[in-house]
Parts: C-alpha cells; structure tokens; sequence
C-alpha cells in the first residue's frame, strides 16, 4: 500500500486497535453509573477515525458531539491564535463530558478548548487523546486517558493527516520525505 510514501510504522492496526480496547475500558469503568450520558466531544478533523472505535470500545451510554476549531498560531505566535469555527450542536451544562483529541502537541489547541468549555459548566471534563507528543508541550494539561506517547517524527494515518492527505491509512505512520515535499 502506498509503495515509497512511507517512511516507517509507528502503530500499527492491531497495536492501535489493543490500545483502544483497553482505552474504551478505562473509560466504561470510570464513567459507569454516573448520571446521564457521558458526553463524547470530538475535536475535527483528526480524532474522527479514533472516535468511532474509541465509543465502539465503551458500554456506557454516551452522546456524541463535534467541534471544529482553526488554528492561525503562524501568524500570531503569542496569541491563543485558536477560533471555533464549528461548535457543539447541545450544551454540556451539569454533564460529565470527555473530548477526544487525535494527537497533543503544544497544548495550546486543547488548553483554549477546555478554557472555553470549562465555562459552560460541565460537572466533570476529561481528555483522551490517542497520541501525546508531552515533550513539545508548551500550555501545561492534564490527560486523563492516554494511547500512545510521540516522538517528534510528524504522523499521518488513523485520522492524521498532512495536508489533509493519508487520514485513511489504518496504521500510523511517517512519511518519507519525498512525499512531505
Ligand atoms: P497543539 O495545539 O500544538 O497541541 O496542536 C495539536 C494539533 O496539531 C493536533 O490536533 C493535530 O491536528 C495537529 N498535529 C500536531 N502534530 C501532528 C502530527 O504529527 N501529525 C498530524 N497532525 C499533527
Ligand atoms: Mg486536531
């Protein structure tokens, strides 16, 4: 698949498939009879891919809801440089809510989202994201639930994407660099 584009599998189907299992079980236990269902937020575009198998992994009920944001930090390194371009369809007041992330970086993306939904009053609000690059991280966050950490290698695939290409591939991965050019 791909012959020449990539560089090297970093996770492959069935190690990012374990890890979501025991991911969607963490969270089943620690949400299980809470009231009401546990509100499932997914950061567009990269997390679509590990939303759907991350709830397929849980036994608790759950919402689902997306929220889409842009971030223009290039030409506004000191500020938030973060805007919702699409918000969430229902309101989280008073509910348990947990956003889901494909990959955390900087923080600075996830640090203004919780900011922001922190003010609508949720009774809890947890992160899960699948990859954790901890070492780049410049807004300080807590992670609840955690796939994989990251290297500095840039990643394509299960979701993440360059340039918004390779978010179909089923593993993760690099790309080699005559593919990056
Ligand atoms: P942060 O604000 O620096 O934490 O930005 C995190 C966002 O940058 C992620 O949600 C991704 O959309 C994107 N991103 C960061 N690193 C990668 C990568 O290695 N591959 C694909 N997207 C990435
Ligand atoms: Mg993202």
């Amino acid at each position: 698949m791909f012959p020449g584009i990539i560089e090297h599998v970093a996770f492959s189907e069935e190690e990012i498939s374990r890890r979501v299992q025991e991911l969607g079980a963490e969270i089943s236990a620690d949400f299980r009879g809470r009231r009401g269902p546990l509100a499932v937020i997914s950061m567009l575009k990269g997390s679509f891919i590990f939303l759907a198998d991350l709830i397929r992994a849980t036994d608790v009920d759950i919402s689902v809801d997306f929220m889409s944001i842009t971030s223009y930090r290039e030409s506004s390194p000191d500020s938030s440089g973060v805007r919702i371009v699409k918000d969430l369809s229902e309101g989280i007041r008073d509910r348990d809510v947990l956003v889901v992330e494909d990959i955390i970086d900087t923080g600075l993306t996830l640090s203004y989202i919780l900011r922001n939904l922190r003010e609508r009053s949720p009774r809890d609000l947890r992160v899960c994201t699948l990859l954790d690059r901890s070492e780049s991280r410049i807004a300080p966050l807590h992670i609840d639930y955690r796939g994989f950490e990251v290297g500095e290698e840039f990643l394509v695939g299960y979701g993440l994407d360059y340039l918004q290409k390779w978010r179909n591939l089923r593993f993760i991965c690099t790309l080699s660099e005559s593919s990056m050019g």
